[in-house]
């Protein structure tokens, strides 16, 4: 019976998924399960199903001589050593598409919360401040007729782009295959938000430089990956007052928040939960066993990693 370790509880029983021929582990913990732990859960396991938490590399990889597949319940594999993982012919698999509208809709919550000074606002009421009304309380930045730049427009990027002609806003991008150059983005976005992944080309895209080029008073949304953004370079941003804002669902140290975005109003701050929806983490997980179910009987994966 093929045995699968899951290195967490998921929206779903995975025997529903896999079936009674598997003989399944779940992680009891609600944490990230340790090194130690990870080594041991998934030492003779032929399925692995973790999370964007779980380093999976060689030195793992190496204590796991069963293993025939990971399956990331995740969009995001930056986690996996995906070279590693191909040279010992295991299959890495991920979660696509399923999450796209989930995450693209908090893309915008964060943005118009940090537009509109959302936070602020619930915080002002609830801390008995709001006497009288004021024509000058809490004024944010009208999105309708300027411009969104989209830094990767891959399927995230592209549901984003998508809802911004419902806030007459129009749209700038960089991808793959097409688009403006990077600096022209930085140039003409007021709302900049990042859906690329994280690789040696995207990590610390926006640094120091980066955020000396983007407009005054524009706003940075990030729900891709924390090290995309050099953290400490966007405190310096805000505090010289050259960023309107920010809104941030991913960190560079997840989950450790720069001390100095704490302390600040004009950022929005999420625990990592663009995809958080009951719907969306269901069909990741749903998806993540079926990729599992496949190549255990040697069929392949629906979504693999490209
Ligand atoms: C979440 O961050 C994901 O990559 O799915």
């Amino acid at each position: 019976m093929a045995r699968v370790f899951v290195t967490r509880r998921l929206p779903l029983e995975p025997r529903d998924v896999l079936g009674a021929d598997a003989d399944v582990v779940v992680f009891p913990e609600d944490r990230p399960p340790t090194r130690d732990e990870l080594f041991r859960g998934a030492a003779d396991a032929e399925g692995l199903v973790c999370l964007l938490s779980e380093r999976v590399d060689g030195t793992l990889l190496d204590r796991c001589p069963a293993l025939r597949v990971v399956a990331n319940v995740a969009v995001g594999h930056d986690n996996i050593d995906l070279d590693a993982v191909r040279a010992r012919g295991i299959v890495a698999t991920n979660t696509p598409d399923v999450l796209t509208e989930a995450t693209a809709e908090l893309t915008w919550a964060l943005i118009l919360a940090v537009a509109r000074r959302v936070i602020e606002g619930d915080a002002y009421v609830r801390g008995g401040r709001f006497t009288h009304w004021s024509p000058t309380l809490l004024l944010g930045t009208e999105l309708s007729g300027r411009t969104l730049g989209i830094f990767g427009r891959g399927r995230i990027g592209d549901a984003v782009a998508r809802r911004a002609a419902a806030f007459g806003m129009d749209v700038v991008h960089t991808s793959r295959s097409s688009g403006v150059p990077f600096e022209y983005l930085l140039d003409r976005a007021d709302v900049l938000s990042i859906h690329a992944p994280l690789n040696e080309e995207t990590r610390h895209a926006f640094d120091d430089a980066a955020f000396a080029r983007m407009r005054r008073g524009a706003i940075l949304v990030n729900t891709a990956r924390g090290p995309i953004v050099d953290e400490a370079a966007l405190v310096r941003a805000l505090e010289a007052g050259r960023l309107g804002g920010a809104g941030l669902d991913v960190y560079e140290d997840e989950p450790r928040v720069h001390p100095d975005l704490l302390a600040r109003d004009d950022v929005v701050l999420l625990p990592h939960v663009g995809s958080a929806t009951t719907r969306a983490r269901r069909a990741m997980a749903r998806l993540a066993l079926e990729n599992v179910a496949a190549v255990l009987a040697g069929r392949p994966p629906k979504t693999p990693v490209p």
